[in-house]
């Protein structure tokens, strides 16, 4: 009769729009062969990046940051932090005891950068930076102090020492004008001196990635790789030098900052890449850069699930069809959004509600879809960076010439930290992809911060940089 008849209707309807919507995302699932494929690439890429011929050339830039131990808790002083890059930019004021009472307590301030500090004249970015530690330091009462400083500058930088670091190019939300090419330390510097009220003494120059590393080998000292899964994506780990041939010198071992994020933009993965990858890629503000990282990190996780909602709904699977002013907005994603979608203790009467809060009328069959979009979004990422991981973990064995590795990574990023899934979906990633080696992962606390200072105190010791 006329109910079997609508029932078929209704069947047929949901059928193909499954179809549909599995046909969208099926390039999002990773075959474990795709997945190693992945791994062998990106270890290509390294030991180019690693070689004194390739290395101009290669999408990994594996730059040598200086920094050549892990702390052996003799470290001890008052120093300043500063914290550029990740979510938020902070001051810090960081106090190192060492011997049995070793321990590290730290001050911070958050300041916000606006939009137009942060993509206007570098100049101003750092006037702005010099302001909020005039702040800081007004705040805590210590502007006479000249205490050492050490900059984590989270972004790719060629150092030739510890207290240098020229900026190879913006990545994630930054792209200040006449800063490229250009000594991040002298640009420091310059503000300091413009605004003549206080002087600091800058000793290093610190990835996040390296920061990181450092906080955690302070407590562990297997731990010589350093992760950031948060608006960027990247990693540190401490190479051979005799493997690192841009450096003279061949005995212990420095760090090297990898900048994995720019794996592929040579094009060797763009076999995997999707049209919403490439959609993603053509509307930021770095087109074309930072391919692996722009599949990987928090800034743009959220901006791929927008695209395939957008084309969803353009096919008529979503939002009754109708594309709303705020699914337009770049950005409306953000890492904890994504993380509160996922998250399997939330109904979805509550994924509907956080829906509603980003402008998003949805359907109890849309929430669903919604969900489903971000866990197939979140997930290849997890197995990417995962991939990405075996590969270093791998070379540190080889390296190392043993038949099993044990090592510890420092973790530190919104991404890793605060999704349900992706930390766990990263691990397993790894012991399926690099079955000889037991990866510890150790989650970092605050690694930009107190990991600068620590660093500031070795290489204070070391090499009595600073006090210029
Ligand atoms: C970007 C930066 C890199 C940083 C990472 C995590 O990839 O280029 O230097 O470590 O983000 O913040």
């Amino acid at each position: 009769g006329k109910g079997a008849a609508m029932v078929t209707a209704v069947a047929y309807r949901l059928a193909a729009q499954r179809k549909r919507i599995d046909a969208a995302l099926a390039p999002f699932l990773l075959t474990l062969e795709t997945l190693q494929e992945v791994k062998n690439k990106m270890r290509t890429e390294l030991e180019y990046g690693l070689k004194r011929e390739t290395q101009a050339s290669a999408s990994v830039k594996m730059l040598p940051t200086y920094v050549c131990g892990t702390p052996d808790g003799t470290e001890k002083g008052k120093f300043l932090a500063l914290d550029l890059g990740g979510t938020n930019f902070r001051v810090l004021l960081v106090k190192i005891r060492s011997g049995r009472r070793r321990s590290v307590q730290m001050y911070n301030k958050i300041f916000a950068i606006p939009l137009e500090i942060m993509q206007g004249t570098g100049e101003e970015l750092f006037d702005h930076i010099v302001q909020c530690i005039a702040d800081f330091l007004e705040y805590m009462g210590i502007k006479g102090a000249r205490l050492p400083l050490g900059f984590t500058f989270s972004f790719p930088c060629r150092q030739a020492s510890i207290d240098k670091g020229t900026l190879v190019g913006w990545t994630k939300g930054f792209k200040a004008t006449d800063c490229e090419g250009e000594d991040v330390v002298d640009m420091l510097r310059e503000a300091i001196r413009r605004r003549n009220e206080f002087d600091l003494d800058i000793v290093a120059v610190v990835n996040d990635t390296v920061g990181t590393m450092m906080t955690c080998g302070y407590e562990d000292p297997n731990c010589e790789i350093g992760l950031i899964a948060g608006t960027g994506s990247n990693v540190c780990y401490m190479e051979d030098m005799k493997n690192i041939e841009i450096v003279e010198g061949n005995e212990g071992k420095m760090c090297i900052n990898t900048e994995w994020g720019g794996f592929g933009d040579n094009g060797c993965i763009d076999n995997i890449r999707t049209k919403y990858d490439k959609e993603v890629d053509e509307g930021s503000l770095n087109p074309g850069k930072q391919r692996y990282e722009k599949m990987t990190s928090g800034m743009y996780l959220g901006e791929i699930v927008r695209q395939i909602l957008i084309d969803l709904t353009k096919q008529g699977l979503l939002f009754r069809g109708q594309i709303s002013e705020s699914l337009r907005k770049r950005g409306i994603f953000e890492t904890k959004f994504l993380s509160q979608i996922e998250s399997d203790r939330l109904a979805l009467l509550q994924v509907r509600r956080i829906l509603q809060q980003l402008g998003l009328d949805s359907t109890c069959e849309d929430s669903i879809i919604v969900k489903e979009v971000c866990g197939a979004v979140s997930k290849r990422a997890a197995q990417l960076c995962g991939a990405g991981l075996a590969a270093i973990v791998e070379k540190k064995r080889e390296n190392q010439g043993v038949e099993h590795l044990q090592i510890t990574v420092g973790v530190d990023g919104t991404l890793y930290k605060l999704h349900p899934h992706f930390s766990r979906v990263l691990r397993e990633t790894v012991k399926e992809l690099a079955p000889r080696c037991d990866v510890t992962f150790m989650l970092s606390e605050d690694g930009s911060g107190k990991g600068a200072a620590l660093i500031t105190a070795v290489a204070k010791r070391l090499h009595n940089v600073g006090q210029k």
